[in-house]
């Protein structure tokens, strides 16, 4: 689908874009690049990110790969430093890295629990801390008078609760924590906005083959209001939105983009149903209203 974004809103940005060689996290890549923007996939797989690095480079746009696992503190830093030795600059960290699996909370061990909140939250507080610097207003690379931004990529598990998912759930509400505590002490401090993203289900992600592999029929998004699945290309207009200066005084906010999905009830009555029974109680209640003693009427 077509971009409705001018194709230069992120003309000469820099955007470091973790876990950004697959999924949700590469099309962000390739919309930020068609954008404008020159473009650092952070990720643990070379031919993952070799792959993803030359397909945007056969598109134009520049771009650069570096093995790294955000659980790990010297690997932030190393991803950091080299692309601000890359590109001379950073404007922009998508945090779209995250680790996922079905697994019910009795079944699942503490290191498996850990093992989510340590890629989840910890990784993308990690890559926030150290990219800081090159973000702050005044930082290598930076006016003094405007600094970056940051996405991170979070859900809409933790709104409610949700089945086989107490991992990402618990990790996911610590992300969207972060995401407004340095919205704010960045905001004030630094002129760094922090925003996120909550998708729901995405077709076509490694995402959604692991949470509804296709041994259980529920892809075709019949539970959902908008009876569809999104698309990755929904989420990386969002993203494009909150980074670019269209978002600029949106700050703390974690926009969902689901459809709907995570406020929807599964439908128990047909329309049409609704509209006949509706007036018939009506009668009736007039008829006969509860909790008036028959006597009285
Ligand atoms: N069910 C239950 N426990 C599981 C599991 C599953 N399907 N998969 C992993 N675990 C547990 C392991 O048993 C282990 O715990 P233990 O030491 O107590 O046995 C713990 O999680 C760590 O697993 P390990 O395989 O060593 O971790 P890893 O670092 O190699 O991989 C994952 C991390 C498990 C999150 C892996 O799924 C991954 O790399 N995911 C990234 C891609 C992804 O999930 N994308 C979707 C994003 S929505």
């Amino acid at each position: 689908m077509e971009s409705p974004f001018k194709p230069d809103v992120l003309k000469g940005k820099v955007a470091l874009i973790t876990g950004g060689g697959s999924g949700i996290g590469f099309e962000i890549s390739t919309q930020f690049g068609k954008h404008g923007a020159s473009i650092a996939i952070m990720g643990r797989r070379k031919q993952v990110i070799d792959s993803a690095v030359s397909t945007l480079q056969a598109l134009g746009i520049p771009a650069f790969g570096i093995e790294g696992d955000v659980r790990k503190q010297e690997d932030a830093r190393r991803v950091v430093e080299s692309t601000y030795k890359h590109f001379g600059r950073i404007d922009i960290l998508v945090n779209a890295a995250a680790g996922n699996f079905l697994v019910s909370a009795e079944d699942l061990s503490p290191n498996g629990f850990r093992t989510v909140i340590d890629i989840d939250s910890v990784g993308t507080f990690t890559m926030c801390h150290e990219v800081l610097k090159y973000l702050k207003k005044g930082g290598p690379g930076r006016s003094s008078s405007s600094g970056g931004t940051i996405l991170n990529i979070s859900a809409t598990l933790h709104y409610t609760a949700s089945w086989y998912q107490i991992h990402v759930s618990a990790a996911k509400a610590a992300v969207d924590a972060t995401t407004r505590s340095l919205a704010l002490e960045w905001g004030a401090d630094y002129d760094i906005r922090v925003n996120g993203i909550a998708p729901g289900p995405i077709s076509d992600t490694p995402g959604i083959s692991k949470l509804a592999p296709e041994e259980i029929d529920n892809k075709s998004g019949d539970y959902m209001p908008l009876y569809k699945l999104g698309e990755k290309w929904d989420i990386a207009m969002s993203a494009l939105y909150l980074v670019s200066d269209a978002g600029k005084f949106i700050n703390g906010t974690t926009l969902i983009v689901d459809g709907g999905l995570w406020l929807s009830r599964p439908r128990h009555l047909p329309k049409e149903a609704v509209k006949k029974l509706s007036r018939a109680v009506e009668k009736r209640s007039r008829k006969t209203p509860v909790g008036v003693p028959t006597s009285k009427l």
